[in-house]
């Protein structure tokens, strides 16, 4: 019967709750912590929730890790496009903490490859785009630099929403070697390269046939994922949500539909930082509807001033608020409060689901994508 006994137990991550992979930091811990990995790449770093979560446990294990990070840190369209933002606080978090074993490469995957040798990398993590067709051509292209006995992880090998493609990839590569699906949010895989070697610690229970040992395991980190939210719904039920990582960013996520009902599977995310007024534009699919569109901002219970909001579709305006009285026609609604303005939309952020509904617009549906553009400041 396996000791439940792993380093993550003192884990008190830097970096949470800014993304997806907040249910796997402290397997993320206890990997670097037990394996003691000589060299670690991760692709796709985004703000870095799993990237730091490696980091901060070579440094607090010293176990003489040399990491890399690669990412254009330019978005993509599952993670959604975001400004400089993301890299400066990527980049004062490398520097502050971590300068002297990691690296951050700010380049394409491909671009990349060229900086490590065959059968090089201890462990390597995925998770760049996540179409069938990007995920095969980065395993593809990087499992010839992972070492044989080596440790991938892919991420997201549960979600089949969009057009995410990683479960198929994860169902063929689970033939050949040894591996561990955990189920918590959009799921982690955990694969050796073949041939099979013995791993130390928990990790050769967990990569063993399905038993009790690797079954407690998962019910070990899924308590502690679970941890993690309830950790973070405290955050916004007592307002501290504003001193933590999250709060460094504002997310708007805009929802497209043709038969007014608004879903997450039809919703486009954007990314901004907070340094003064930012002129943001998201590109919609080319059959989006905006009876109406809804604009949510997830933003720490701050105060979000619009100057101007447009809509365009090959060039014609669909759309246009740019004054007082235009934005009359907007309806403020869920986490969300209008706070008196004599030229803007301002909007008070009281919760975790604010919602702007737009007036319902007719919009043609052809090849051409339909584009809102907003410029806005976020007041902390
Ligand atoms: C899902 S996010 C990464 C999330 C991150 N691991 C975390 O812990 O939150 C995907 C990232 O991969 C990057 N990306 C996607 N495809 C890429 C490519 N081909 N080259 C470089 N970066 C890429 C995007 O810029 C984005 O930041």
């Amino acid at each position: 019967m396996v000791q439940i006994d792993l380093p993550s137990h003192h884990f008190e991550p830097r970096i949470y709750g800014v993304g997806a992979w907040t249910g796997h930091i402290h397997f993320a811990y206890d990997l670097v912590a037990v394996l003691r990995p000589a060299l670690l790449v991760e692709l796709g770093v985004d703000r870095g929730e799993s990237y730091f979560a490696f980091c901060q446990s070579a440094a607090e294990n010293k176990t003489g890790t040399r990491c890399f990070g690669v990412d254009t840190w330019r978005g993509d369209e599952h993670a959604g496009g975001y400004d400089e933002t993301t890299f400066a606080q990527v980049s004062e978090q490398n520097c502050t903490h971590y300068e002297s074993f990691s690296t951050l490469l700010r380049c394409g995957f491909d671009a990349a490859l060229g900086n490590f040798g065959d059968e090089s990398i201890d462990v390597l993590h995925l998770d760049g785009l996540h179409t069938e067709a990007a995920m095969r051509h980065d395993v593809d292209s990087w499992l010839p630099k992972l070492r044989p006995g080596g440790i991938l992880l892919l991420h997201d090998v549960r979600v089949r929403s969009k057009d995410f493609g990683v479960w198929k990839i994860w169902a063929e590569l689970q033939q050949p070697g040894r591996s561990w699906t955990f189920e918590d949010g959009p799921g982690l895989g955990v694969w050796q390269k073949p041939p099979s070697s013995p791993l130390p610690g928990f990790l050769e229970e967990l990569l063993s046939p399905r038993n009790e040992s690797n079954e407690a395991l998962a019910k070990y980190y899924t308590g502690r994922a679970q941890a993690m939210q309830e950790k973070i719904a405290q955050h916004w039920r007592d307002s501290s949500i504003r001193n933590t990582p999250f709060a460094q960013q504002t997310v708007i996520q805009v929802f497209h539909t043709r038969d007014g009902s608004h879903c997450e599977e039809d919703s486009v995310y954007a990314r901004m930082g907070h340094e003064g007024w930012k002129d943001v534009r998201i590109e919609l699919p080319p059959s989006a509807g905006a009876a109406p569109l809804r604009i949510d901002f997830v933003s720490a219970l701050t105060t979000i001033e619009i100057a101007s909001i447009r809509l365009m579709k090959e060039g014609a305006d669909y759309y246009s608020a740019a004054q007082k009285s235009d934005f009359d026609s907007i309806t403020v609604t869920g986490d969300a409060e209008r706070v008196p303005d004599p030229k803007f939309l301002r909007v008070r952020i009281t919760g975790i689901d604010p919602q702007l509904h737009l007036p319902v617009l007719d919009v043609p549906s052809h090849v051409a994508p339909l584009v809102i553009e907003l410029r806005l400041r976020v007041i902390v």
